[in-house]
C-alpha cells in the first residue's frame, strides 16, 4: 500500500499526540510530535537566557540546537533529546508551557522548525501533529485532521496527564494556560493554528481514545487506497 502523510492539527490538550502515537504504531508509521520540538527549543532558550527580541541571538541559538527523538522500549514511547540529553519530562513542565507559545511565534524559529519537519517527511509513512502541519508544513498531505474539544474536558485531561507525572496543577491554572496558548497560537502572524480547508474535523469532547484512533485509521485506509489507485490510473 502506498505510504501517506497524516497531518494532525488542533488546539492544545485535545488528544492529538495520544491519537497520533497510536495511529502511527498501528500503521507502522513514524510519529513526530512537533510540539516537542518547539518545547525543546523553548527549554534551550530558557537555559541560555536567549533574548527573543534579538534576531542574531535567536539565529545563533538555533544553530546550536539539535533535537532528536529516540525510542525508549521500557516506556514504549519516543523521547525528545536536546543536544544529546533526554528532556522528555522537563519540556512537559508548566514553566515551559508558559513560555512555548511566545517562542514558537518567532518567525526565525518557525522557519527553522518547518524546514526540519519537511525533511523528516520526505519518505512519507508519517504521522505528524502540531498546529500548522496541514497548512504550512505539509499542505499537500494526503490526510489532514483538525482536532478540537470542550475547554473543560481539555483541561481535565491535561491535569490527569500532569498528575501521572506527579505534577499537581490546579484546573484554573491549566485553563488559564490553555486559553492563553489558544489565543497566541491562533493569532500569530507566522503559521497560525487554523483548520486547513480540506481537513476533517475531529471533536473529541465525548470520544474515547479508541474511537478517535478508529476515526483516523478509517480515513487513512481510504486515503491510502485513493493514493494507490491514482498511481495505477496515472
Ligand atoms: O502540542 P504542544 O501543546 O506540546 O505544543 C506546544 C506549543 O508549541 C503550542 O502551544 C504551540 C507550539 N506549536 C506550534 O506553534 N506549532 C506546532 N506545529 C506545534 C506546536
Amino acid at each position: 500500500m502506498k505510504k501517506i502523510i497524516i497531518a494532525i492539527d488542533g488546539y492544545s490538550a485535545c488528544g492529538k499526540s495520544t491519537t497520533a502515537k497510536i495511529v502511527a504504531s498501528k500503521l507502522g508509521y513514524a510519529y513526530i510530535d512537533t510540539g516537542a520540538m518547539y518545547r525543546a527549543t523553548t527549554l534551550y532558550f530558557h537555559q541560555h537566557y536567549v533574548n527573543i527580541t534579538d534576531p542574531k541571538a535567536i539565529h545563533k541559538a538555533l544553530e546550536n540546537i539539535n533535537i532528536t527523538f529516540i525510542y525508549n522500549p521500557k516506556a514504549n514511547r519516543n523521547e525528545t533529546y536536546l543536544n544529546g540529553l533526554n528532556v522528555e519530562d522537563e519540556i512537559r513542565k508548566m514553566y515551559i508551557s508558559e513560555q512555548v507559545s511566545e517562542v514558537s511565534a518567532i518567525k526565525e524559529v518557525r522557519k527553522y522548525m518547518v524546514a526540519l519537519q519537511q525533511k523528516m517527511g520526505k519518505k512519507k509513512g508519517l504521522v505528524m501533529d502540531g498546529r500548522d502541519i496541514g497548512t504550512a508544513v505539509f499542505p499537500s498531505a494526503e490526510l489532514k485532521i483538525f482536532m478540537q474539544a470542550d475547554m473543560h474536558v481539555r483541561a481535565f485531561r491535561r491535569q490527569q496527564e500532569l498528575l501521572e507525572k506527579k505534577q499537581v496543577v490546579g484546573i484554573e491554572e491549566i485553563i488559564e494556560n490553555i486559553t492563553k496558548r489558544d489565543l497566541l497560537d491562533t493569532t500569530r502572524e507566522e503559521g497560525p493554528l487554523r483548520k486547513a480547508e480540506d481537513a476533517y474535523v475531529l471533536d473529541t469532547t465525548h470520544m474515547t481514545v479508541d474511537e478517535q484512533v478508529d476515526f483516523v485509521i478509517n480515513l487513512s485506509v481510504g486515503k491510502m487506497i485513493e493514493s494507490q489507485n491514482s498511481i495505477i490510473i496515472n
